[in-house]
């Protein structure tokens, strides 16, 4: 008999619900003396024993399905040794469910952060395999995580749609995509939706030449401009402040975002008409594309066979189209940038894209 415990924690995203199909149909393919313990909303259902047994009718029909079956939370990690505001060692109740329901492992599907306590909980001797999600595809250890191919899609069809309104009014565009501290999702999505300027958190901007851009492009006949812009791209002058004094700055902003920032910085000093668009939470949302339905039941058949076999430790991902098993230790707190010298950035530049550098 086998026990596994699965839950699902940080910001969600499409495929999760695929993800955790792939895992469970693995697992029963090879035997039907499974137990399956779903935590519920993320590693708050660990913490305080939130659970429900699950069969697999209720991996049946969720391969498109977005979202999560199970629900999630953000419990950050700085957090995760502090005790909860009754006293309760979170770490040491998550331990006391796991032993208490027995479980052979625990399969959790997440993010950086999520990552971060999962290697916490490895070093506190419970056997743990996990899955690469995140629209931002900033996980080390990855080439590619799930929810990113999807939310590339629907921030490309906000850029396509702005598009067609930008150039029947002559308007400056900014589409501001998701992504605080990497800049794959705007990068892809710029890229995919022709956009004209991108700015990415890696690779800090300066206005100046973002507004001569714009000017370049306005001399030689074009009427509109589209600018992608990651929620945490970053002007020269800020990138160079120290992490205090940027905070500071950031608390006196009067903008809701960089990109109404870089709006009203663009306005001003070109006279442009300019409209920011936000999609948010539509990035995540909605069913996974086909290419997400497809790597999440990979990688959830794969997180499978090692449980099977009983390896635990391991991220399971992707690396040179081969998938591959990540030691968690080497995941854990390691983001995956987007290097300003990297070939698709000087293909981009070289298709006249400018990032404003
Ligand atoms: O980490 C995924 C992500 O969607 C980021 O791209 C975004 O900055 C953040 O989560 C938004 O977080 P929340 O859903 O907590 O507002």
């Amino acid at each position: 008999m086998k026990r596994i415990g699965l839950l699902t924690s940080g910001g969600d995203c499409q495929a999760l619900n695929a993800a955790m199909r792939g895992v469970v149909k693995s697992i029963l393919h090879g035997s039907d003396d499974v137990e399956i313990y779903g935590f519920l909303e993320g590693y708050k259902g660990l913490i305080y024993g939130n659970y429900k047994m699950l069969s697999s009718s209720d991996f049946s029909g969720i391969l498109t399905k977005g979202g999560t079956i199970l629900g999630s939370s953000r419990t950050p990690f700085k957090l995760m040794r502090e005790p909860d505001e009754n006293g309760l060692d979170k770490v040491e109740a998550m331990k006391h469910n796991y032993y208490k329901l027995n479980l052979d492992c625990l399969v959790i599907l997440g993010g950086n952060g999520t990552h971060k306590t999962a290697n916490l909980l490895r070093t506190e001797g419970l056997n743990v395999v996990t899955l690469p999600k995140t629209i931002d595809n900033d996980l080390w250890g990855t080439d590619m995580t799930f929810g990113f191919q999807s939310a590339v899609n629907i921030a490309t069809d906000a850029i396509d749609c702005i598009h067609t309104t930008a150039a029947s009014h002559g308007r400056v565009f900014i589409v501001e995509v998701m992504g605080h501290k990497v800049g794959w999702l705007t990068l892809n999505a710029g890229m995919a939706g022709g956009a004209d300027i991108i700015l990415i958190p890696e690779i800090p901007y300066d206005i100046k030449k973002v507004v001569k851009a714009i000017e370049t492009r306005h001399k030689r006949g074009s009427r509109f401009t589209i600018l992608a812009v990651a929620e945490g791209a970053i002007s020269k002058e800020d990138a160079a402040l120290s992490k205090k004094e940027l905070k500071k700055k950031q608390e006196k902003r009067v903008y809701p975002s960089v990109s109404y920032q870089v709006a009203a910085e663009i306005q001003e000093r070109s006279g442009l008409d300019v409209r920011v668009t936000v999609p948010g939470h539509t990035q995540r949302g909605g069913s996974p594309c086909p290419y997400d339905r497809v790597f999440a039941s990979r990688l959830g058949s794969e997180a499978g066979k090692l449980i099977m076999k009983g390896e635990y430790g391991f991220m399971v991902g992707y690396k040179n189209r081969e998938i591959v098993k990540v030691p968690l230790e080497d995941v854990a707190g390691k983001l995956k940038y987007v290097s300003p010298d990297a070939t698709i950035i000087k293909e981009a530049k070289m298709l006249g894209i400018s990032f404003g550098d």
